[in-house]
């Protein structure tokens, strides 16, 4: 959670949380007199009920992650615009990055991937997905993806990223992380080809995020980027030579 995330956690008067993907210890930083709700058994009319209640009240709605992926918050925004209700959008750390640090990688390597596809498996929610975004569309891309909400289908993630033009082969190296940043996170390092077999031995189905590509293997010392390049002059920085007094430490001024 980020620091502005825990500060309006602690300042709310009432909390919707989604105890199926939050850690209830992060209800250690709200207030004892905060009435709590929990949205995984609740509709959205529950949870618009809720806001309606009490329109001065400090409302905080806990997602998890990073709410602008999979929140589900856009029909929470045209209620809010609908009924002249203001709000804020707290950005938070999305599982793509959690599972990431879990496993110790960059997600943009140059020269391996340089972008990275979120997606999902269509499932219950078909109509939902638009036809040219399906995993064996992206698959061709051959880029960085991070799979989420199908670990509880495996057999058919595995054959839709090995579809006829993927740009994966059976030794292309995947991941599974499970929890990612919760005290018993889980990972597991697999291939493409072995995946259906992994996530079914790992009997998750709920909080785990799969991600595919090159950047995951193991590829020797990375290409380094253009960025810090001594020869790669940038707004910020000149082109430096050997000896260069660039980019020697500075003590930030406190006070006045
Ligand atoms: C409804 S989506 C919410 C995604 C969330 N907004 C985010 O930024 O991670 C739920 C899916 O996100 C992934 N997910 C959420 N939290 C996770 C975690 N801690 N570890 C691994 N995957 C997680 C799983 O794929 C899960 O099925």
């Amino acid at each position: 959670m980020t620091i502005r995330g825990a500060s309006r956690l602690a300042a709310a008067d009432v909390i919707v949380w989604a105890s199926s993907l939050v850690p209830a210890a992060v209800l250690d930083g709200a207030r004892a007199d905060a009435v709590i709700h929990d949205s995984a058994v609740m509709t959205l009319e529950d949870v618009l009920g809720v806001y309606a209640l009490d329109p001065g009240a400090a409302i905080v709605r806990l997602h998890s992650g990073d709410p602008s992926v999979y929140g589900a918050i856009q029909e929470q925004i045209d209620w809010c615009t609908l009924n002249r209700r203001d709000f804020e959008i707290v950005p938070g750390v999305s599982s793509v990055a959690a599972a990431a640090a879990a496993l110790g990688r960059e997600l943009t390597v140059p020269r391996l991937s340089q972008s990275v596809v979120l997606t999902r498996l269509a499932g219950r929610t078909a109509a939902s997905m638009p036809d040219r975004e399906s995993v064996a569309a992206f698959a061709a891309q051959g880029a960085t993806m991070a799979i989420f909400l199908s670990a509880a289908r495996p057999t058919e993630l595995q054959e839709q990223l090995l579809a006829a033009g993927s740009g994966y082969s059976q030794e292309s190296p995947a991941a599974i992380v499970i929890r990612a940043s919760w005290p018993d996170e889980r990972v597991i390092r697999t291939t493409v080809g072995q995946l259906a077999e992994a996530l079914r031995q790992s009997e998750a189905t709920m909080t785990a995020l799969v991600l595919v590509g090159a950047v995951l293997g193991d590829n020797g010392p990375a290409p380094r980027s253009h960025l810090y390049s001594p020869s790669y002059a940038h707004t910020f920085r000149r082109r430096s030579s050997p000896g260069s007094t660039a980019g020697r430490p500075t003590r930030r001024q406190r006070g006045g």
